[in-house]
């Protein structure tokens, strides 16, 4: 598919991602051997964007870094991956949010244990980002007081971007970001967490609950399912790669292809068509480098 360049701006937070590649996942108490080690530029919004960046679009991010030498290196792996950096609130006295992540090869499990002590960025540290000019903004929803008056802002500022919010874990006050956003891009977690084991049943409701004029809501190996205000809803069921080797980050892959799919004015169904195929693919890929263009070789 030819490439579409549009200005994309990611808000959300940096990870360093320590990863464990482990035959099976370890009973507790267990000494094990890893299978391979490695490290990776992790976060949710921050990965999409790798992903918008391979699509080729013009990637920028923002967020919190703490003051280490792993901030340094997570600069640099943003720079590498074609990610600009438009605002990184330097945080004194604090650690990169770090995540220790087993790989298990026998389920394709990914189990992450997070540290963070690191400030979340706030709507006046954002007041600095000159917004003009952005197709898209993409908020993870993480602290929705503050979230609410920096998507407020892109509306007056940038009034012809698009916004999408992902809904990952429910949080205090996170209907507040029902409100405003084009999109929202919701995680299986999240449904269940409230409750829902039914995805339509999750959607109907917050259908109710939301001005967005879209919905995708990712269902890991059941694929997806979508709802628009015009009244389209569907499923797609999931790609399934020969082998599961690396899940971490597909739900971020598939927010992407989304992000790309409607700044490429596809319609939804089309969209979430090809996002679960990226994120199906990406399981049975290791990493995020080059998994664009490997997927679109086999599709
Ligand atoms: C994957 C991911 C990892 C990161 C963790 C943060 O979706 O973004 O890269 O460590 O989630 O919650």
């Amino acid at each position: 598919m030819t490439r579409a360049r549009k200005r994309i701006l990611g808000v959300g937070i940096a990870t360093l991602d320590i990863i464990n590649q482990l035959a099976e996942y370890p009973p507790e108490d267990a000494e094990v051997r890893a299978v391979a080690h490695y490290r990776a530029r992790g976060g949710n919004a921050a990965n999409s964007l790798a992903m918008l960046a391979q699509y080729g679009h013009h990637c920028h991010w923002c967020g919190t870094l703490a003051d280490d030498v792993s901030s340094d290196w997570i600069r640099a792996e943003l720079a590498r991956q074609g990610i600009t950096i438009m605002l990184d609130t330097r945080c004194a006295n604090t650690t990169t949010p770090t995540s220790y992540i087993v790989l298990s090869q026998a389920s394709g499990s990914r189990t992450i244990v997070h540290y963070r002590d690191l400030p979340e960025l706030d709507a006046a540290a954002f007041n600095s980002v000159a917004l003009a000019d952005f197709d898209w903004v993409h908020f993870e929803g993480r602290q929705p007081r503050e979230t609410a008056q920096m998507l407020a802002r892109v509306r007056t500022a940038c009034p012809t971007a698009q916004i999408s919010v992902e809904l990952e874990k429910p949080r205090p006050d996170l209907e507040l970001l029902f409100d405003g956003p084009d999109g929202l891009l919701i995680s299986r977690a999240y449904a269940q967490a409230l409750g829902f084991k039914q995805p339509e049943a999750f959607l109907r409701n917050l259908a109710a609950r939301t001005s967005a004029a879209w919905l995708v809501l990712g269902w890991g190996a059941a694929g997806a399912y979508y709802w628009t205000a015009a009244g389209e809803c569907g499923a797609v069921p999931a790609y399934q790669p020969d082998q599961i080797l690396d899940t971490l980050g597909a739900g971020d892959c598939l927010n992407a292809a989304v992000i790309d799919g409607q700044l490429r004015g596809l319609d939804l169904a089309t969209t979430v068509a090809r996002a679960v195929r990226l994120a199906g693919f990406k399981c049975g890929y290791l990493g995020f480098d080059g998994v664009v263009n490997a997927a679109e070789s086999v599709m």
